[in-house]
This record gives structure tokens, C-alpha cells and sequence, in this order.
């Protein structure tokens, strides 16, 4: 984790036919192989942010972006959109709005065909990126006989085909039952633990990302207001609830037991380690 893959210098833009900046000033380095969550309210910008870094944000949406985006030593303004989805891949809340095919090698293979890959790469690419998210041999299926979490899966399918060093995921699993959340978050994970890749993801959920972010950034009205480890930020509890945020459940125990002169130290971020201290507390082992 030496290496920034991802650098945002003094960046602010202002979407067409908008006064307010969606993004003000933002100055941001994300290390190769961090797993980071974005937080924020509604409107916070945390979807603009990400759309900065596949170059959507300005090339597609136009309006007006000042400062500097810097992916993988590229600067995003000197390449075009479908040259950054070779670096950067992008999933969404809703897989089934991204489904346009009629089998899921057909979804996957969307991307390589329009950066002009041959057949027989092309074969192997969907084969392996189908793997990577087990969906091997799901081929000839349909996308839309799919469950939820493996239409997310296949999404990521998708985008893993293009052989990206950065994921990034929107609320990925805002429609998802819990098993289909367990699937699209285990398999980020084994991507970023297992293949070294860069994952920022952007989820209301803040359990999930006590349990799998080396870093969170607390975005605010255009801002990126906290950046710290998950430990340095849920434990600032006043701070994020003034933002309107929740923490983890097993860090609000913690706060409430703190406030009672009972939970001395950090605040756990996840339940088993919650759980551990309370029992210590109580003697047990
Ligand atoms: N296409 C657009 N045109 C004009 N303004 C936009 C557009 N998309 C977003 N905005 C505005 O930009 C700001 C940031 O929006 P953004 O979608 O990035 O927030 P977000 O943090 O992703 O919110 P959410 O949690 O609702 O997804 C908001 O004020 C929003 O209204
Ligand atoms: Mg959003």
C-alpha cells in the first residue's frame, strides 16, 4: 500500500444549470489495495466523487470542474471515458437496471467489446471474470432469472472482465435481501484481500464497513469532512451524529456505556469485538 492509486487535487465541480458546487475543494490520495467506504447524507456528493474518477464527471455530465484527478498516474482529462473503464469499474444500486443482454456472457463481455477485444480473448476473459464472482458456467443464462445478489455479482462479472485496479461500488446492495448483501460484500473483499484490488465503496450500512474498510471518508455538503480509520471515525460518535450519521451498533454500546463510566477505552466498531470486552467487563472469559 505504497503507491497512490488515486489522487484528487483541489478538485471542485459545479453540475450544469446548478449555483452550488456538488464537490468544493476536495483534496484526496487513495493508497493501491485500500479498501475504502464513503459515508455522507443524501446529496452529500458521494456519487458525484465517484464519477470523478471514471471521468464521467465532466466528459458525460458536463458542468464545470476545476483541480486535478489523477488515476493510476493518469490524469482523467486526457483520456476518454471508455479508456478509463479499463482502470476503473463502476456498479450501481439497482443490477437489474444494468442488465441489457440477453445471457450473462453476453453482460459480461458488453465492456470488452467496446474496447474492440477479439473473440477468442473475449471468451476467456468472460469465462474468468465469471469465475471470480461464482457464476462459473452461467454462461447461456439468462440475467434476468437471476437472484438479486448474483445479478450484483454479475454486474461486478462485468466490470472485473476488463481487468480494473480500481472497483467502485455505489450502494451496491441497497436492493439487495441480507444474503445478496453477504455475497457482493464477501466478494469485494476476496477482491481486495486475495487479487490486491483498490475497493471504494459507497454504503449507508456502516456495519459492513467497520467489518471490511482500512479507511473511511465522511462526506458533507460537497466536503470530505473526516478521513480516518474506521476506529478513528465511528468512534467520534457526537461528531457523526451532528452530520446526521449513524455509527455501528456495537459503537453506540459502546458510547452508552461510556457515558455510564463503564466502557473504558476505544469504542468497538464491530459486535464480536463489543461482545469480547463486555464480557471481560463482566469477569467472564
Ligand atoms: N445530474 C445532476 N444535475 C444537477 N445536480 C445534480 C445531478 N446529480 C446530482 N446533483 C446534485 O449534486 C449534489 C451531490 O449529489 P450526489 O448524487 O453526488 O450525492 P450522494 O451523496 O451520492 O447522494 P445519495 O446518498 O442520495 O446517493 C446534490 O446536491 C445533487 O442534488
Ligand atoms: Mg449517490
Amino acid at each position: 500500500m505504497t503507491e497512490p492509486i488515486l489522487s484528487f487535487r483541489d478538485v471542485t465541480y459545479t453540475y450544469p444549470g446548478t449555483e452550488e458546487p456538488a464537490l468544493s475543494e476536495i483534496n484526496l490520495e487513495i493508497m493501491s489495495g485500500e479498501y475504502v467506504g464513503i459515508v455522507g447524507l443524501n446529496g452529500a456528493g458521494k456519487t458525484t466523487l465517484g464519477l470523478c474518477v471514471n471521468g464521467v464527471v465532466p466528459a458525460m455530465l458536463s458542468g464545470t470542474r476545476t483541480g486535478q484527478v489523477v488515476v493510476s498516474g493518469l490524469d482523467v482529462d486526457d483520456y476518454p471515458v471508455r479508456e478509463m473503464a479499463k482502470i476503473v469499474g463502476m456498479v450501481f444500486d439497482n443490477p437489474e437496471f444494468q442488465m441489457s443482454q440477453i445471457t450473462c456472457a453476453e453482460e459480461v463481455a458488453l465492456g470488452l467489446e467496446n474496447a474492440g477485444v477479439d473473440v477468442d480473448t473475449m471468451t476467456e476473459s468472460v469465462a474468468q471474470a465469471l469465475e471470480l464472482v461464482g457464476l462459473k458456467g452461467f454462461q447461456e443464462r439468462s440475467p434476468l432469472g437471476l437472484s438479486g445478489g448474483q445479478q450484483q455479482r454479475l454486474a461486478i462479472a462485468a466490470v472485473l472482465a476488463m481487468k480494473p485496479q480500481v472497483l467502485i461500488m455505489d450502494e451496491p446492495t441497497s436492493n439487495l435481501d441480507p444474503i445478496g448483501k453477504q455475497e457482493v460484500f464477501g466478494l469485494a473483499s476476496t477482491l481486495n484481500q486475495d487479487y490486491g484490488m483498490t475497493v471504494i465503496v459507497i454504503e449507508h450500512e456502516v456495519e459492513v464497513l467497520a467489518d471490511f474498510a482500512d479507511r473511511i471518508l465522511v462526506m458533507d455538503k460537497g466536503k470530505v469532512v473526516m478521513n480516518g480509520t474506521p476506529e478513528e471515525i465511528f468512534g467520534q460518535v457526537d461528531a457523526l451524529n451532528v452530520l446526521g450519521l449513524r455509527v455501528p451498533e456495537a459503537t453506540e454500546l459502546a458510547n452508552i456505556l461510556e457515558k455510564k463510566g463503564i466502557w473504558k477505552g476505544p469504542k468497538a466498531i464491530r459486535t464480536a469485538d463489543a461482545v469480547e470486552r463486555v464480557t471481560e467487563m463482566m469477569g467472564g472469559d
